[in-house]
């Protein structure tokens, strides 16, 4: 049962009950629409309260109609059971607690009272899939709450606490706030009965739809709400369709207002943006699951962590415990590599408390939390220990040695090795099942993303606690195979390249940087290159001129390391910059060298167009993907999406780079990488399509 139907006294009780958070699919929106006929129909009923078991009165849609347009558009919608709700001849109290959002808003919205438990959070969260509310919320939240209240809500799609909504002057969301959430129930019926019996009489029940709806300043109001959504809603239309949504339920009968309303959301399901932000949002949930680590995997238990080495990365990945109240041990060889570390965190904590986004005293609690040694025996109760020492598989080597010999049996030794073959690692321990690789990106306290490297022997509760402990600290997780680069890096190698190439064939850093910047990127290569530090990719290059001799690249960027230019770091890069600041000046010696460089290979520049650059730059990452999917490394092609769009900056609204492939058509795509491969200066035999991909067009199919 979905909707449980219960009389208690002269008041039918209706329980959504659909865990996890009541969603409200097709079974559950039948069993609402039953109940109440029953009601109805009962004479030894008075009056009907509409609740949630469990953790909500109900989150919402059913996200597993997501995908299922024909099973979320069959009858009764969710426009239907809010009428039948209205129209029910007697009185209807919703009683909410936990959790109303979306569809459980707007279900809420259209009973005759409403009654609070304190703390519920209250939202209209629909903008964070590109769309609007599409059951009412948009014509009846600024009823009950007033415009400007309610479109902060509907645009920034928040919650906000019951309490809160409760003492605004003039509100009539809720007719009463329960004194605690377990009375919230008896206060229901009670309520119910009250207002049955000041309708005995006959009298037209409260509705929602009759209440005015209108704002002082009107048209001005509007064009100001329009303005500031605009400029902060960038390539997602959903925000400012949000205020056009408000704006109609100030000038148009509630009816009108509803099937306009009805229009734009229907429109916006169509848009890509939309697609790509319901495309995220399964994408993250799956991540989380491993196809082989089913519910039944108990995870271990972390309550305290100890990360080895106070470097860049080290403090990053300690704040993320601290942070999450985890106490946290860090090692290091020196005293002053402590000292420099634990420095480094204050200044971190410092600048949050000035900016007013910590508060002074949790900034104390989170640094009481972190413990500094020179002793491995000071890790012997860890229960989780990070390694975070320099990119050298000596060092590692003798730091998993000395952690093998001190570490208690069943904790969880980890590396943030970026480039190390994590099965070599866990071999140098007695215990390879307890070894996982946890690549955290930088800044690690910042960046979302975590790739968690599974290795041979890694053990299934191994990945099921760091899956676990990843939520914890608010990170996106996602298992990837054990090769170079994992996920991510493998797959910027190729995109690295086809920069380079671009140089090489007549491009310029700030024409490569541009036109993938316009395709939404965050930064282009090349801006990313004097961020990070040229010097990472050089090192890397060098070790494959060992090891992977055929492969090639462009000498670009090697010439550009020879001459100190890192980055932003050494003041100059492939950019000029100013002392003390980031901005990106072009510069005339680094254009000079790539000319020369181009005229020693005898190339001739050509012009080449933003859309080839986007095309190769993205395609490159396609098909390293495809590659990476049939070796195994990701499970999944939204995995891959995830790790692009959480750690690499890859635009929101295009939803990755596999979605954005499916987009395009993989028929097109492959084309493309044809064409490529027939460019002399290129690498002909990377363009070849990824088997897989071959295969995908063949049967027609997508990615995802
Ligand atoms: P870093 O050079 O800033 O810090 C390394 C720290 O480890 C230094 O403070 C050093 O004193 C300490 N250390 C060295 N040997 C040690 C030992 N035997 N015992 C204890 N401490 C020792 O390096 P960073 O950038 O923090 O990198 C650390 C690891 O994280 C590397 O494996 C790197 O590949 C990886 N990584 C780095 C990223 C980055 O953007 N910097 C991103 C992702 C992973």
């Amino acid at each position: 049962m979905t909707a449980e139907y219960k009389v208690q006294g002269d008041v039918a009780v209706i329980t959504l009950n659909n865990p996890p958070v009541n969603g409200l699919g097709y079974d559950t929106r039948v069993g609402i629409t039953d109940a109440l006929e029953k009601a109805n129909n009962d004479p030894a009923v008075k009056a009907i309260v509409l609740t949630g078991a469990g953790k909500a009165f109900s989150g919402g849609a059913d996200i597993r109609e997501f995908n299922d347009i024909t099973k979320a558009m069959r009858e009764p919608i969710l426009l239907s059971v809010i009428l039948a709700v209205e129209n029910s001849r007697k009185p209807v109290v919703a009683a909410v607690h936990s959790v109303v959002m979306g569809g459980g808003l707007e279900l809420a919205l259209g009973a005759h009272y409403r009654i609070a438990a304190p703390g519920t959070k209250v939202a209209l969260p629909e903008v964070k899939l590109g769309l609007i509310p599409g059951a009412g919320g948009t014509q009846r939240l600024p009823r009950v709450l007033g415009v400007e209240t309610a479109l902060n809500m509907i645009v920034s799609g928040e919650p906000v606490n019951s309490d809160v909504l409760a003492g605004l002057p003039g509100q009539k969301l809720f007719d009463q706030l329960s004194a605690t959430p377990e009375s919230l129930m008896d206060e229901a019926i009670a309520l119910a009965q009250k207002v049955a019996a000041q309708h005995a009489d006959g009298s037209a029940l409260p509705l929602v739809r009759n209440l005015p709806c209108k704002h002082p300043q009107g048209d001005a109001y509007f064009q100001f709400a329009r303005n500031m959504v605009k400029g902060m809603a960038k390539n997602f239309p959903a925000p400012v369709k949000c205020v056009d949504a408000v704006e109609i339920a100030t000038k148009y009968k509630f009816d009108e207002g509803l099937a306009r309303e009805r229009e734009i959301f229907t429109n916006l399901m169509q848009t890509p943006e939309c697609k790509a932000l319901r495309h995220i949002f399964a994408a993250e949930r799956a991540a989380s699951k491993i196809p082989d680590v089913g519910s039944d995997v108990k995870p271990r238990d972390v309550k305290t962590v100890g990360v080895i080495g106070a470097g860049t990365m080290g403090g990053g990945i300690a704040m993320n415990f601290l942070n999450a109240g985890i106490p946290v041990t860090m090692l290091e060889t020196k005293q002053e590599a402590l000292d420099r570390g634990v420095a480094t965190i204050k200044k971190n904590y410092e600048a949050q408390v000035k900016k007013g986004k910590l508060k002074a005293d949790k900034y104390e609690q989170r640094m009481a939390l972190l413990k500094t040694t020179l002793d491995y025996a000071d890790l012997k109760d860890a229960d989780l220990i990070i390694e975070a020492v320099f990119e050298e598989l000596g060092v590692k080597e003798q730091v998993f040695k000395k952690l093998d010999e001190v570490a208690k049996p069943g904790a969880i030794l980890a590396s943030n090795t970026s480039t190390l073959d994590v099965d070599k690692i866990a071999a140098f321990t007695k215990r390879p099942q307890d070894v996982v690789g946890m690549h955290f990106f930088s800044p690690a306290n910042v960046m979302k993303l975590l790739e968690v490297v599974r290795g041979q022997a890694t053990a299934k509760d191994v990945l099921a606690t760091v899956m676990g402990i990843a939520k914890k600290i608010k990170k996106t997780a996602v298992v990837s195979g054990v090769c170079d680069g994992f996920i991510g890096n493998r797959m910027i190698e190729q995109y690295s390249r086809q920069a380079g190439f671009m140089l090489d064939e007549g491009a310029t850093p700030q024409q490569v940087d541009k036109a993938i910047e316009k395709f939404g990127f965050a930064m282009g290569p090349f801006r990313m290159g004097d961020l990070a530090g040229n010097d990472i990719g050089w090192a890397i290059r060098k070790r494959r001129a060992v090891e992977r001799a055929d492969m090639k690249y462009s000498a670009t960027a090697d010439k550009l390391c020879e001459l100190g230019r890192f980055g932003q770091k050494t003041g100059a890069g492939w950019y000029d910059y100013q002392p003390g600041k980031r901005d990106a000046i072009p510069s005339e010696l680094v254009n000079k060298m790539i000319e020369e460089h181009r005229a020693s290979l005898g190339i001739k520049p050509r012009k080449i167009s933003d859309q080839e650059i986007v095309e190769r730059l993205v395609y490159s990452l396609v098909n390293e993907a495809a590659h990476i999917l049939e070796d195994g490394i990701a499970s999944k092609a939204s995995d891959i999406d995830m790790v692009y769009l959480t750690g690499y900056g890859f635009p929101i609204w295009r939803g990755g780079p596999m979605r954005y492939a499916d987009q395009v058509g993989l028929f097109n795509v492959a084309e493309s990488m044809k064409r490529f491969a027939r460019n002399p200066n290129d690498d002909a035999s990377f363009w070849e399509p990824a088997p897989l991909l071959k295969k995908l067009v063949a049967e027609g199919k997508n990615f995802n």
